[in-house]
Parts: C-alpha cells; sequence; structure tokens
C-alpha cells in the first residue's frame, strides 16, 4: 500500500482517527478531513509526519455543501497527485424524534451520512479510476434495523447502504465500493450519551457481550481495501448483534 492515498472523512478523532493510523502503518499517504474539530486533526497530521515525512494532510469542509465536497476531493488528489481510497467515515448522529424533527436536522443528518458521500464519491470517481481504487462507506447496522427515535439517521444510512450498491455496479469494473456496518464501538459523544441502563441493555443483545473497538472498525477497511474480489458488500462488525434474537 506504500504510496497509495486515502482520504478519511471525519477524522480527527474517535473512529476516524483509527482507520488513519492504521492505514499510515500500512504505508498509504493519508488525507485527514475534518470539519469543527481542527486541533485534534492537526495533532493526528502532526504524529503521522512525524513518524513520515510528508505522509499526512488536512483538509477542512463541511460535507453538507457540494462546493466543499468538489474541494476537498480536488485538494486530496493535488497533494500526492494520486487518489485510491476514499474512506466515507464522516456522521453526524442524534435523536430526531418524530414530531419534532426540522429541516435543520434533516439537512445535517442526511448532509453528513449521505449527501455528502455521494458528492465526495462522484468527484472522486476519475481520479479513483486510475488506479483501481476504492470506496468505503461506513454504514450502521440500524441502516435495516431502525433505532429508535433516530428516523432521519437512520434513513440517511440506508440510503449510504443503497449509494454502496448502486455505485458498485456504475463504477465497475475499475472501482470497488463497499461497506463497513459497525454495531456497538463506541458510545456517542458529549450530549448524547447514554444512561448506564441502555448501554447494559445493548452489550446484553451482542453474541460476545461487549463493545467492539475502534481497531475492528480500521481491520475491516484494511480487509477490504485487500478484498480484490468483493465489490457492493455490507459487512457488519457488530459482536453478533444482528443475528441476536
Ligand atoms: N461509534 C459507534 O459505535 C458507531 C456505531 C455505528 C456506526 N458508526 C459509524 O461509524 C462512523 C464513525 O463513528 P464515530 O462515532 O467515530 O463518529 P463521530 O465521532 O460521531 O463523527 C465523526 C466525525 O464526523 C464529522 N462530521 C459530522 N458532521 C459533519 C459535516 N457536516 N461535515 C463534515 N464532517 C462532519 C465530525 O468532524 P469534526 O469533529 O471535525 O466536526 C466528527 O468528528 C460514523 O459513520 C458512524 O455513523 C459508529
Amino acid at each position: 500500500m506504500d504510496e497509495q492515498v486515502a482520504l478519511i472523512t471525519g477524522a480527527a478523532k474517535r473512529i476516524g482517527a483509527v482507520i488513519a493510523e492504521t492505514l499510515h502503518q500500512r504505508g498509504m499517504n493519508i488525507v485527514i478531513h475534518y470539519h469543527h474539530s481542527k486541533l485534534e486533526a492537526e495533532k493526528l497530521c502532526s504524529k503521522l509526519n512525524s513518524k513520515r515525512a510528508n505522509s499526512a494532510t488536512l483538509i477542512e469542509g463541511n460535507l453538507s455543501q457540494v462546493n466543499d465536497c468538489s474541494t476537498i476531493i480536488e485538494t486530496a488528489q493535488r497533494h500526492w497527485g494520486r487518489l485510491d481510497a476514499l474512506i466515507n467515515n464522516a456522521s453526524s448522529f442524534y435523536p430526531t424524534q418524530i414530531g419534532s424533527i426540522d429541516e435543520n436536522a434533516w439537512d445535517d443528518l442526511l448532509g453528513s451520512n449521505l449527501k455528502g458521500p455521494i458528492f465526495l464519491s462522484q468527484r472522486a470517481a476519475p481520479f479513483l479510476k486510475q488506479h483501481h481504487g476504492n470506496i468505503i462507506n461506513i454504514v450502521d447496522i440500524h441502516a435495516d434495523r431502525p433505532l429508535k427515535n433516530h428516523t432521519v439517521y437512520c434513513c440517511a444510512k440506508a440510503g449510504l447502504v443503497m449509494l454502496t450498491k448502486s455505485l458498485a455496479r456504475e463504477l465497475s469494473p475499475e472501482i470497488r465500493v463497499n461497506a463497513i456496518a459497525p454495531g456497538a464501538i463506541l458510545w456517542p459523544n458529549e450530549g448524547n450519551d447514554l444512561p448506564e441502563t441502555a448501554k447494559t441493555h445493548i452489550l446484553e443483545r451482542t453474541l460476545l457481550k461487549r463493545l467492539g473497538k475502534p481497531q475492528d472498525i480500521a481491520d475491516a477497511i484494511l480487509y477490504m481495501l485487500n478484498a480484490t474480489y468483493v465489490t457492493g458488500q455490507v459487512l457488519a462488525i457488530d459482536g453478533g448483534r444482528t443475528i441476536k434474537d
């Protein structure tokens, strides 16, 4: 994977940052996209560059804005003159109870989870084609198993699963497009944290009786990048939660 370039959206922290570090360890050059987390993104970028000079760069952008999506891809491609992998990891996530859904929540949740990935993929496709590249979308086990009070988020992730399959057809044979569907990996960020009882309930519903780790998602991405006969697939990394009754 040496010399190859991966763009990871929402990579300043949490799962995205672990994906960035893992692909970097395998020799890839990394474009770290962030929106608000500038300091964390800069820290990660410096860390990667101190391990290998000129191996990481930063791009800011709001994925709800089509112009930002184009700029992100063009800037990413220009930095090392190529793009091999687009990892659509960025996401907003919060409840939207029926009766209180407004257009802002719709625009934000659909923007980060679906609109951004569509416009990033469209702009990246010509560059990815040149190197038999990959698009990997991070979806959610709740893309087809509704999470109560999260209708808008679930609809957006369901759309991202369809985007995965649709693009796999349209961009073949040069580009492979796959998705990873995490179960419970990291509890939601401050402000959306869950009560302990809810956490216990979720973990009891996994077969493996525990949370996953961000590294499990990064390892699944490595698998997908190397799985040269796999396209249009969704791989659940969920501790067996989706087959538990
Ligand atoms: N955590 C889990 O257990 C879990 C479970 C199921 C699925 N997933 C999926 O796995 C992926 C990573 O999860 P996570 O929990 O690590 O994600 P996260 O921390 O909730 O979000 C990742 C990043 O997305 C960026 N983002 C949000 N809205 C954006 C926008 N409009 N434009 C640009 N960037 C935006 C934010 O960047 P800034 O901070 O820079 O603003 C944020 O740091 C997500 O796709 C998530 O849906 C996670």
